[in-house]
């Protein structure tokens, strides 16, 4: 039983040393910040395709309550304020919380907001949509905490998560070389985070990458978001036209009106200039075909 003991101990005391290294955040260091002067309207334009304002609201105070399986999360008041909002907070600062996952004090944020997306972003374009957050009017709105039960609730434990699911790098083939894919890859991949909702998860809550865009059950529980690739279970009957006509207007082929969480990201792409919506239209026309699952 001694012997035991003797043994018990290092092995525990490694494995909690190991979970704290392994969990620890990675960051961006100000090095790697390019020299780079803000464009303001380049800013507007990640906003729009990032959807910061389906979460945050319309004037960036917070305090919609998403629901999810592990709790219901409450979205932060991301305005310029001082105190309640990010007003306070440094480029690299900004820079680390939106690619990295990570608050200025060093913490895991949760998943729910989707920098598993943003990570892809330019760091160009983050600065640029700093530059844009901060024009915004400061609002004082306090917002509560998340409702997350054990062991959820632990944030370090999302170190792990990271360690298999947050990755920079592009999902679909990098190599290709038509310039309008590239740019929808990146807005459909990166800002727009499109799969957040049009991909299936796992049940540790990562997206299946086998299953890119091919649809899977509601982020909130209710319903089925649709499969989008080019397979006939999602868009083969679409045109890029078509796709772009949708995320302009609302409207599909068959003149149905768009409905559910993807109300507010159509009005937003709606606000992109049209070359950007072609983009993403023939983006996701590129990408591989898959089927709904039969179940
Ligand atoms: C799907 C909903 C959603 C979208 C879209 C979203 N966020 Fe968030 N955001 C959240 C949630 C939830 C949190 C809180 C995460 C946590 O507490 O771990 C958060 C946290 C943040 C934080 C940290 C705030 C703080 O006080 O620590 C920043 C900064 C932020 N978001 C910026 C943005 C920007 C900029 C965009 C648009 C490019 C955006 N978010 C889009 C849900 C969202
Ligand atoms: C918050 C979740 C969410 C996000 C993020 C999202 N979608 Fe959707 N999307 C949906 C839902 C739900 C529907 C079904 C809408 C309906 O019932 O009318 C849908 C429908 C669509 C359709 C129409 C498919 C059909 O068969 O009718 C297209 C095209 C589409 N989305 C493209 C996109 C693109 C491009 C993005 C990223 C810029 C995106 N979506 C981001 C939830 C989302």
């Amino acid at each position: 039983m001694k012997s035991l003991l003797i043994w018990l101990f290092p092995l525990l005391a490694g494995s909690v040393l190991a979970f704290w290294f392994l969990t620890r955040p990675d960051l961006i260091r100000i090095s790697e910040l390019p020299d780079h002067i803000p464009d303001f309207a380049n800013g507007e334009r990640i906003f729009h395709a990032g959807g910061c304002a389906s979460c945050h609201g319309v004037d960036l105070a917070g305090g919609l309550e998403l629901k999810t399986a592990f709790g219901t999360f409450r979205v932060p008041n991301i305005s310029p304020d001082l105190q309640e909002g990010i007003g306070a907070w440094s480029t690299l600062e900004f820079v680390n919380a939106m690619m990295r996952g990570v608050s200025p004090d060093g913490v895991h944020y949760y998943p729910a907001f989707p920098y598993a997306s943003y990570t892809r972003m330019d760091l160009r374009d983050v600065i640029d949509l700093k530059a844009r957050l901060d024009a915004f009017e400061p609002t004082d709105s306090r917002i509560g905490a998340h409702e997350i039960g054990f062991p959820w609730n632990l944030r370090r434990g999302i170190g792990l998560w990271k360690m298999r699911y947050l990755d920079p790098d592009l999902v679909t083939n990098g190599g290709s070389v038509d310039v309008l894919i590239k740019t929808g890859r990146y807005l459909v991949e990166g800002p727009g985070h499109c799969a957040e909702c049009h991909t299936p998860r796992d049940r540790f809550g990562g997206l299946d990458r086998t299953r890119w865009m091919a649809g899977g059950p509601s982020p909130d529980g209710e319903g089925r978001v649709p499969n989008i690739t080019p397979h006939p279970d999602g868009l083969a009957g679409w045109t890029e036209k078509d796709i772009a006509y949708f995320l302009e207007s609302g409207f599909t082929p068959d003149f149905d009106l768009v409905g559910g969480t993807m109300v507010e990201v159509q009005e937003n792409i709606a606000k992109l200039e049209a070359s950007d919506r072609a983009a993403i239209a023939a983006y996701l026309k590129s990408i591989q075909a898959l089927p709904d699952p039969h179940d």
